[in-house]
């Protein structure tokens, strides 16, 4: 039972380091994920994680930029019997899914397929290339007079990868907040026979169960070509954040999320603070031309961000968490003073703070760091030494989130220093999903009921671990019908990986070193983890049959 594993790898939320400084002259735009050499062409990750592995490697990789060299590409690789692995302009998904499993594969990025953003303005609908950036959908629509309502806070992203993934943003209401709940059809890349050329389109909507499998299929079921999404009239957002006491969260994080649309709640427990989010729609003639220019996703300055961890690792090296506390009171103050990026013009000057939807619900200003500012860059940039956070999702079944939250305060009363680290950053980000038709997309996170739809569920984090499917074969019904779908649309596994099959298959696989930091594998050993980066299997601190990672920089000293 993953659960209390999912639960606990909260707590290991931290910054790892990768690289040295001396890159930082590079162009400071993200660094394309995929680099080839004379070894085959090596994938990374926009993290820089498993930049380390010497098996995310590819043969070659393609850049088609019409569907139809989509398709042709695929049948090449098959004809010449190669596995397949999509990759986006910027690989920002955190599980390893991505990888290709030998260097007997090819990538196909949709990088250059981005071309087509076809919108029907009577039908108020949408239909797009897979590889068209979020931001650009967004404004497009938005010139038209129409909004996407559901979308992922973090702009850096492809429309095939946000469908792939089941990336969402967070409401109760409506369709929900998962992107793929708005998806009308989509188009799909699949594998052929010979007499059909090796691949083949095909076009899937409604209750076929293939379209319920295909929305949230981690790339494991062919490449998305064209999405279909449905808009609304475009409308205004006003959004106020109440910084307040944590008091009454588990009891009132529900209505919370009945009240208003895009209800979030951000937890910082060692602080006893809650930071809830209302946020509202309101009509388009609303005065007000706000922007959400959210601190997180901000370009840092290099300087800054090395200094953060510099200090961290001071604290660290001398076991001070009364500074990590003081640290995170600086960061929460900080983030109150500017109403965590939102301002209402040139800058934040008080609430309601009240925008387009186009402005107010997704951002990542420091994806557009301008070339002549190579000392800025995202935080998490792996080419500095700078703020490369572990994130971790679990997903409760909204009837049991209440407990969840009553264990942590449980745990923060024993000892509130010791979630001062987590608070440094962003605390814990409560968001709130809808159930959904899509076979995986209810399953991101792996509690073993509130499977069925429900009335909602609240997320913490981004993106749902691998672990959390370890065991799910042959007991939940929604991996039972994604199999099946599999079985039809690709029954040779071509978009398969030996690590995709761990998933797919239930099983633990050959646990590798960093498996459980990668969310593939529940730790027995250190080398598990990261023991050269201070991560160490250890017990959960408040369900003692847990093995999670911990960051543990006194271990070494
Ligand atoms: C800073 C940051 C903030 C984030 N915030 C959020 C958030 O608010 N909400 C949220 O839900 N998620 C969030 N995420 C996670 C992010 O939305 C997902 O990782 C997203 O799927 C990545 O999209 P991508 O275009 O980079 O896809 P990639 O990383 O390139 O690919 C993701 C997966 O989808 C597959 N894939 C990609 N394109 C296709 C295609 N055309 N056809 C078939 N398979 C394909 C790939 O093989 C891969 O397995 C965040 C991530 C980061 C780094
Ligand atoms: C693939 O990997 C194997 C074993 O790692 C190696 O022997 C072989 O040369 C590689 N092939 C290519 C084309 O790189
Ligand atoms: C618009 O939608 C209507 C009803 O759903 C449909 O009959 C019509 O064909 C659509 N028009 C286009 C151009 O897709
Ligand atoms: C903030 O929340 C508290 C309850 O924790 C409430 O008493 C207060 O009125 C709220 N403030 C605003 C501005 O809504």
């Amino acid at each position: 039972m993953p659960l209390p594993q999912l639960l606990f790898s909260l707590w290991t939320i931290h910054l790892i380091s990768v690289v040295p400084l001396g890159l930082l002259v590079l162009a400071m735009p993200p660094q394309s994920p995929v680099r080839c050499g004379q070894a085959g062409c090596k994938l990374s990750n926009s993290y820089g994680k498993w930049g380390d592995r010497k098996d995310c490697v590819a043969s070659k990789v393609a850049y088609p930029t019409t569907e139809e060299g989509l398709r042709s590409a695929v049948a090449e690789a098959i004809r010449s019997g190669l596995k397949v692995k999509v990759v986006s302009k910027f690989s920002h998904t955190i599980p390893k899914l991505a990888c290709p499993g030998a260097n007997t594969s090819i990538l196909i990025s949709t990088e250059k397929y981005d071309s087509v953003i076809d919108i029907d303005v009577p039908n108020m609908s949408v239909t797009v290339d897979s590889g068209v950036s979020l931001r650009n959908l967004i404004d497009k629509v938005e010139e038209k007079g129409l909004s996407l309502v559901a979308a992922p806070y973090w702009e850096g992203v492809s429309v095939g990868g946000i469908i792939s993934t089941g990336a969402h943003g967070s409401s109760w209401w409506g369709r929900g907040g998962s992107v793929h709940d708005h998806v009308v059809s989509l188009s799909l890349v699949v594998p052929a026979s010979e007499s059909d050329g090796y691949a083949k389109i095909i076009s899937l909507e409604g209750q076929d169960p293939r379209f319920d499998a295909a929305r949230v299929s981690l790339g494991l079921l062919g490449v998305i070509s064209k999405v279909k999404l449905s808009l609304e009239k475009a409308f205004k957002r006003s959004i106020t954040y109440n910084f307040t006491r944590d008091e009454g969260l588990e009891d009132t994080f529900m209505d919370h999320a009945n009240k208003y649309e895009f209800a979030d709640i951000t937890w910082y427990p060692s602080k006893w603070t809650a930071v809830y989010r209302y946020d509202s729609r309101v009509p388009l003639d609303t005065p007000g031309d706000g922007l959400f220019d959210f601190l997180g996703f901000r370009s840092n300055s290099v300087f800054v961000s090395t200094s953060v961890r510099a200090a961290e690792r001071l604290l660290d090296t001398a076991r001070d968490a009364s500074g990590k506390c003081l640290l995170a009171s600086i960061a929460i103050a900080y983030k109150k003073l500017i109403a965590n990026g939102l301002r209402n013009g040139l800058t934040f000057t008080g609430y309601p703070v009240i925008g387009r939807q186009g402005r107010m619900q997704t951002s990542g200003s420091c994806l557009y760091t301008p070339l002549w500012r190579p000392d800025q860059t995202c935080a998490w940039d792996p080419r500095i030494d700078g703020l490369s956070f572990y994130e971790t999702t679990a997903i409760f079944p909204a009837r049991h989130f209440g407990a969840f939250i009553r264990d942590v305060k449980r745990l923060r009363d024993l000892n509130p220093e010791s979630l001062c680290g987590l608070d440094v950053y962003n605390g814990l980000l409560i968001r709130f999903v809808k159930g959904s038709r899509a076979v995986l997309g209810h399953f991101r996170g792996g509690g073993t009921d509130g499977l069925l739809p429900s009335r909602g569920e609240a997320a913490l984090g981004q993106e749902p671990e691998p672990v959390a499917f370890i065991g799910a074969a042959g007991k939940y019904p929604g991996m039972t019908a994604f199999l099946k779908a599999r079985k039809w649309l690709d029954p040779k596994g071509v978009f398969s990986s030996e690590w995709s099959d761990e998933i797919l298959f239930g099983k633990e696989g050959e646990k590798g070193d960093g498996c459980a930091l990668e969310g593939l594998c529940i730790c027995s050993e250190d080398r598990h983890c990261s023991p050269s980066k201070w991560y160490f299997c250890r017990q959960g601190l408040v369900y003692k049959d847990a093995r999670v990672c911990r960051f543990e920089r006194s271990s070494m000293s």
